[in-house]
């Protein structure tokens, strides 16, 4: 799809009232739903990556720890492969309600036909259409809450020793990252950490082949407001930009990790840029994606591995 229609559509569903349309345009007229195997796989990849920052870089115990991801989304993928890897205490919260059963038990099929050593147990059948919330309390450890908004509060001091998000923080303005933070200070137990995930690339290319994950960098502030409608919000921050609100928000980094694509500069390179990523070397806006691990500044590192500032 062009990417100028979609913005279009997103505008549309983002006027009062025309959200609850949004779903039933992406699963029976856009049909991104569903989750193809090879998106699964890549799901799984990166709970595997917040499993490691849990248990081998944090040393927490699995099975212990209380975790809580924001942006849980819709079919709670994440926390069900954590769940597989021996996760048993998560806290799945949204902004939004979105949790679609369909879309959960889809996943649960897939996870349970998919073939990967790395997964402790396999989540088994569907889930109850009715009272789903609860199954999954008493299934899988999975408390889900929504609509929760993590910056206004509402857990108790030092109550978590885990918290992460997936493909969530680019979808976040940046002063409600700095709340986030803020929140995350206070809610994190000694000796907890923060993992993030986080998808650097422009949304509409996952859509329209024609642009590149670096098209929305050609554009100021004020035409990117335009092109930016609130229900498919992306704030282009880079993965420097992430570094700085964490260190200013009381956190140390403690592990992370740019990925820059194959042929990321030529892609750069051919296209223009807005002034405001125009003066920046060109290493700064390459990373599509990134990872991060953190600790509160004052607490002790509880790690052996050296911090990797793949950035400089
Ligand atoms: C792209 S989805 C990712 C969902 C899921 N983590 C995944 O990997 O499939 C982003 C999710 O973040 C949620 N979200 C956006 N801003 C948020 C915020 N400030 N707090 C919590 N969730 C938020 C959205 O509602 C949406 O479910």
């Amino acid at each position: 799809m062009d990417w100028r229609i979609k913005c279009a559509a997103h505008w549309l569903f983002s006027l009062p009232g025309m959200d609850r349309l949004y779903y039933p345009f992406k699963r029976h007229l856009a049909r991104t739903v569903f989750r193809s195997p090879a998106e699964l796989r890549a799901d799984l990849a990166m709970a595997r990556g917040h499993f490691r920052h849990l248990r081998d870089h944090l040393g927490l115990d699995p099975a212990r720890a209380r975790c809580l991801e924001f942006g849980a989304g819709r079919d709670l993928i994440n926390n069900l492969c954590l769940w597989g890897l021996g996760v048993e205490r998560q806290l799945a919260v949204d902004l939004y309600p979105l949790l679609r059963p369909e879309l959960l038990n889809q996943a649960l099929q897939s996870l349970s036909l998919m073939e990967d050593d790395c997964l402790a147990r396999r989540p088994g059948g569907p889930m109850p259409l009715a009272g789903i919330t609860e199954a999954l309390r008493e299934r899988f450890g999975i408390a889900y809450q929504a609509p929760f908004d993590l910056g206004r509060g509402g857990l108790a001091d030092a109550s978590l020793d885990f918290i992460l998000s997936t493909n969530t923080l680019e979808h976040v303005p940046p002063a409600e990252i700095s709340a986030i933070l803020a929140e995350c200070r206070r809610l994190l137990a000694p000796g907890g950490g923060l993992s993030f995930r986080i998808d650097y690339g422009d949304h509409y290319s996952y859509a329209d082949p024609a642009i590149s994950g670096y098209h929305f960098l050609r554009y100021s502030p004020g035409a990117w407001r335009f092109f930016n409608p609130p229900v498919h919000y992306q704030n282009r921050l880079r993965h420097r930009d992430y570094a700085a609100l964490f260190r200013a928000g009381g956190f140390k980094i403690l592990r992370q990790e740019a990925q820059v694509p194959e042929g990321a500069s030529r892609a750069i390179l051919a296209q223009p840029l807005a002034a405001q990523f125009l003066n920046r070397p060109s290493r700064e806006l390459l990373p599509m994606s990134g990872w991060f691990l953190l600790a509160p500044e004052a607490t002790q590192p509880c790690l052996n591995v050296a911090s990797r500032a793949v950035l400089g």
